[in-house]
């Protein structure tokens, strides 16, 4: 599919974003292996997580909607998994494949991971190493341990681990096989990443504690089924504000949005980069901090962004790479090494999409930095199978002059499937999609 997108008169209005992506995988992996029965409201319907709740039903759990969103999980306990009857195929989603590896290596079968071409380039190492500490069996292509990749499970041993890099997935999938180990973990993080896994063992009754960076569980605990309502997600709702403070005259009030601090860098930068955002009505859904945000058209400066910044903001960085075209000064993106085993190569793929636009990037092994603002003018720029690139070439596309063309723009029905409708909602009337 491609998407053409030519400037937009001004995004007024108020949408609400699809749920988030982070929460409807824990939601429906730790529901399936909880004891009774949890309505997810809200579940992201969109192929990353229908990827993973294919594969728990593959592997055994009982998962049904029930209309309007919600999904019913009718949770068996940690052993009711079972073999399933071939591979799973986790299609782009990282975060599904590396939390089911953890989810699968405590149980007594083996569990074959296969992915889309993006899903087969990523490493799979940074999750086999602490499952191998643990005594599973792990098996995946070459020294990174690429998809495909087997789990044989067994019985695990805790572990005191300390990931190489800031991650929610390694930690995740730690946590999830520590769940069904001989003896407490502990997993240590340089920086603090999405701490979603956590707060949700913790609600259905797991045995967690949380010291700074520090997090042990001890297993034994069953889980409890707890119903849920999964809130905005604020990396699909980010692509909509940065529309709204990009494009003249704009004012987008995003609803009941996700603002785990956790999550929350990429709004604290545009701050500091003087962007005129509201953030109002905080409430609490799930034992997650949500509410509403609402950006205006703003005039924007350059910003530094590292450090324990990153982590927090790590799926918007291209996004604030977008805004930095049209901020004056030079915006500096540091410490973002990470993006380049996200679903493509982020930096490059940012450098290349910006400047094919007309703007002055530089890449640097670990970040970007951005020389602005620059006029953008329309090119046609390819997707690299990644969600967020593609969208963050159409929010460019909005303000720059001409028009438009991402290739491969299907991959926006990963994590974001309504992205189209919700721009054209706010009043871009100028983005079509069509075949090919
Ligand atoms: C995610 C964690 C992040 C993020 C990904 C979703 C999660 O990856 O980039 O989109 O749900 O745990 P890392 O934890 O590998 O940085």
């Amino acid at each position: 599919m491609r998407l053409t997108v030519r400037p937009s008169g001004p995004l007024r209005g108020d949408v609400r974003a699809p749920g988030d992506k982070s929460i409807s995988h824990r939601a429906v992996m730790l529901s399936a292996i909880a004891e009774g029965v949890a309505r997810i409201e809200g579940f992201l319907a969109a192929e990353d997580c229908l990827h993973t709740a294919d594969a728990l039903r593959r592997l055994g759990a009982r998962i049904e909607p029930v209309g309007g969103g919600t999904l019913e999980v009718h949770g068996g306990g940690l052993t009711s998994l079972r073999a399933a009857d071939g591979p799973l195929d986790l299609g782009n989603s990282g975060t599904g494949m590396r939390l089911l590896m953890g989810l699968v290596a405590g149980r007594s079968f083996a569990t074959t991971f296969t992915g889309d071409a993006s899903l087969s380039r990523r490493p799979m190492d940074r999750i086999a190493e602490p499952l191998r500490l643990m005594d599973a069996r792990v098996e995946g292509q070459g020294e990174r341990c690429l998809p495909p990749v087997t789990v044989h499970g067994g019985t695990l041993r805790g572990i005191e681990y300390h990931p190489p890099m800031a991650s929610a997935q390694v930690k995740s999938a730690v946590l999830l096989a520590a769940l069904s180990a001989e003896g407490a973990t502990t997993v240590v993080e340089p920086a603090a990443s999405r701490d979603h896994t956590e707060r949700m063992l913790a609600a259905m009754g797991a045995e967690l504690t949380v010291e700074g960076l520090r997090i042990t569980l001890r297993p034994g605990r069953p889980l409890q089924a707890t119903s849920l309502r999964v809130p905005a997600d604020l990396s699909s709702a980010a692509f909509l504000l940065v529309a709204g403070l990009l494009v003249s005259g704009s004012e987008v009030r995003a609803a009941d949005v996700l603002l785990n601090p956790t999550r929350t860098g990429l709004l604290e930068a545009l701050a500091a980069m003087g962007a005129d955002l509201t953030i109002g009505a905080a409430r609490d859904e799930a034992g997650e901090p949500t509410g509403d945000v609402a950006a205006r058209a703003s005039e924007l400066r350059a910003v530094e962004v590292g450090g324990e910044l990153v982590p927090r903001m790590i799926d918007e960085v291209p996004l604030l790479a977008v805004a930095a075209t049209q901020a004056a000064g030079t915006t500096i993106i540091r410490d973002a090494e990470e993006l380049r085993v996200k679903e493509s190569d982020r930096l490059a793929a940012m450098a290349r999409t910006l400047s094919a636009m007309g703007a002055t990037v530089r890449e640097r092994p670990d970040g970007l930095e951005i020389d602005g603002p620059t006029p953008l003018h329309g090119a046609t720029i390819e997707s690299h199978l990644d969600h967020r690139v593609a969208m963050c070439a159409a929010i460019a596309g909005l303000s720059a002059e001409g028009e438009t063309v991402i290739k491969g723009a299907e991959c926006i029905a990963t994590s974001f499937p309504g992205f189209v409708e919700s721009l054209r909602e706010l009043g871009a009337a100028e983005i079509e999609s069509s075949g090919g």
